[in-house]
């Protein structure tokens, strides 16, 4: 399969090779027991996320891991992923795996023998597949955010210490190896105690308009880009200072998206969709990508899910620029900004210790290209000519240590194969090969549904705090995590 670990919108980065075969890169691994039987995973939310679980399991993984059911709401979908496993598998046509509505996911476990759950829906229906899954006897693998709500984060909660089945939080993030890097510097003590946080994120107008395309755009089902996207970051700043977010202040709005916006900025009539809107450079043409087409537009006859909505459209009840303050138990503050608009992508992070200062900058898009068209190129690398002209904002990361007293250094990142530095290729080890693992990790990089709901107890803690215009602690909204 083509690589299936990214967004399509999102910047996709160069492989390179790894420099450092150390804990960063690669554990170091035992050989699978010739006797042990393959785990039995099915699939339940089969849209794009889904790939990078079913490539994993058809691929580098298919010695100890098996897919043996599909559950979603779109046949569509399901069979665009059957097709792909009978093609990894060698087979003449589709694996014809059983499928499964969501009303019969207990039956699904039970019957096919699942046992592990990969939960890759909507955001605002994590928490109740979770509990679901978990009840009729199936282990979970669960991508963020862990829910949307604090009446989700207590169910979760409640079914992983009520059921004591086992939940992987998939934070991808943290196996970027620049972010690896970054926790391995403020561990070993280099910069002393953390004192504050100082956390830019900025999406461009490709990967970011995304998010006001589908149910993204929806406080209701993906809890804002404060929860949805933040809790990468949240669980990023969590774990890098191995801390706990206690109080949250929030500012932000939508301020460049969305019908009001275009119409205060006299944009003039807009298309429905993306697909065919020839020449607009906010347009996403489901048709210019295989997974798109098969995935979405080939299968909105199933439920009118449409994936390519106009971002200056009416009813996105989300923000688009988003301000927060975090304090954190060990006596940090973060400061974080979120922007959706920007004309180039990446994060920049500086954590202020008492012996030094550490910051990690990282362009992950210098620019967007258009084509002759007008249309935005979603891989400028597949299209020749097409890429964006920004010698000022190279693509790179930088990682760069000062201590009191002393000149800066920079820290060597190692790089591996894949998406997000490689990072995406370790933590897939983590989800399927943990218990193989000859060292523990290091870093503490497996993430489990605690580090989930501290991730997304910060966004739900921000919402209330938008509401209310006040500082909102987050032991106050009773979220179910341990004190
Ligand atoms: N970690 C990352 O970097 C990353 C990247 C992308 C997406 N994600 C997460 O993955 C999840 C899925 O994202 P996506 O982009 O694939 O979304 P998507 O909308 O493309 O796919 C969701 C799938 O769930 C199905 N579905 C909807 N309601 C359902 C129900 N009640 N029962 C069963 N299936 C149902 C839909 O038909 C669809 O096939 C989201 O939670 C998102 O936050 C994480």
């Amino acid at each position: 399969m083509t690589q299936l670990d990214q967004n399509p919108t999102a910047p996709r980065r160069a492989a390179s090779a790894s420099t450092r075969a150390d804990a960063v890169v690669a554990p170091r691994l035992a050989p699978v027991p010739p006797d042990r039987p393959r785990r039995r995973y099915a699939v339940l939310g089969t849209g794009h996320r889904a790939g990078m679980y079913v490539g994993a399991i058809t691929g580098p993984h298919r010695d100890v891991a098996e897919v043996v059911a599909w559950c979603d709401t779109n046949p569509g979908r399901i069979a665009f992923y059957d097709a792909e496993v009978g093609a990894a598998l060698g087979l003449d046509g589709p694996a014809g795996l059983p499928t499964y509505g969501p009303d019969d996911l207990e039956r699904m476990v039970e019957r096919e023998r699942v046992d592990v759950v990969v939960v890759t829906t909507p955001d605002h229906l994590h928490a109740e597949h979770v509990a679901r899954a978990q009840a009729a006897g199936a282990d979970v693998v669960l991508e963020k955010p862990a829910a949307t709500d604090a009446e989700g984060c207590r169910a979760l909660a409640r079914s992983v210490t009520g059921t004591g089945r086992d939940l992987v939080m998939t934070f991808n993030y943290r196996y970027s190896p620049r972010n690896s890097t970054l926790r391995e510097v403020i561990a070993s003590g280099e910069i002393g105690r953390p004192t504050s946080v100082h956390f830019e994120w900025v999406l461009d107008t490709v990967h970011g308009a995304d998010y006001f395309r589908r149910w993204h755009r929806e406080r209701e089902r993906s809890g804002g880009l404060g929860v949805h996207k933040s809790s990468h970051h949240v669980d990023l700043v969590n774990w890098w200072l191995d801390d706990v977010p206690e109080r949250v202040f929030a500012s932000g709005g939508l301020r460049f998206y969305g019908r009001e916006n275009a119409d205060a900025r006299g944009l003039g009539p807009r298309p429905e969709r993306g697909t065919g809107a020839d020449g607009d450079p906010w347009a996403l043409d489901l048709r210019a990508d295989r997974r798109l087409r098969g995935l979405y537009l080939d299968a909105e006859q199933h439920d009118g899910y449409l994936r390519d909505r106009d971002v200056f459209a009416p009813g996105i009840t989300i923000d688009d620029n988003l301000a927060l303050v975090v304090d954190y138990r060990g006596g940090a503050t973060m400061t974080y900004s979120l922007n959706a608009h920007c004309p180039w992508e990446g994060y920049t992070v500086a954590v202020n210790g008492t012996e030094g200062r550490a910051e990690l900058t990282v362009v992950e898009r210098g620019a967007v290209a258009v084509d002759a068209e007008g249309r935005v190129v979603l891989d400028p690398s597949a299209t020749p000519g097409a890429a964006p002209v920004a010698p000022s904002r190279p693509e790179g990361e930088r990682l760069v240590v000062q201590r009191h007293w002393e000149g800066s250094r920079e820290v060597p990142i190692p790089r591996g194969e894949g998406g997000h530095g490689g990072g995406d290729a370790l933590l897939l080890i983590d989800v399927f090969r943990r218990d193989l693992r000859l060292d523990p990790d290091p870093l503490r990089r497996a993430a489990g549904y605690e580090d989930g709901l501290r991730a997304a107890a910060v966004g739900i803690a921000a919402n209330a705090s938008l509401r209310t215009g006040r500082p909102v602690t987050i032991g106050e909204l009773g979220l179910g995590l341990p004190t």
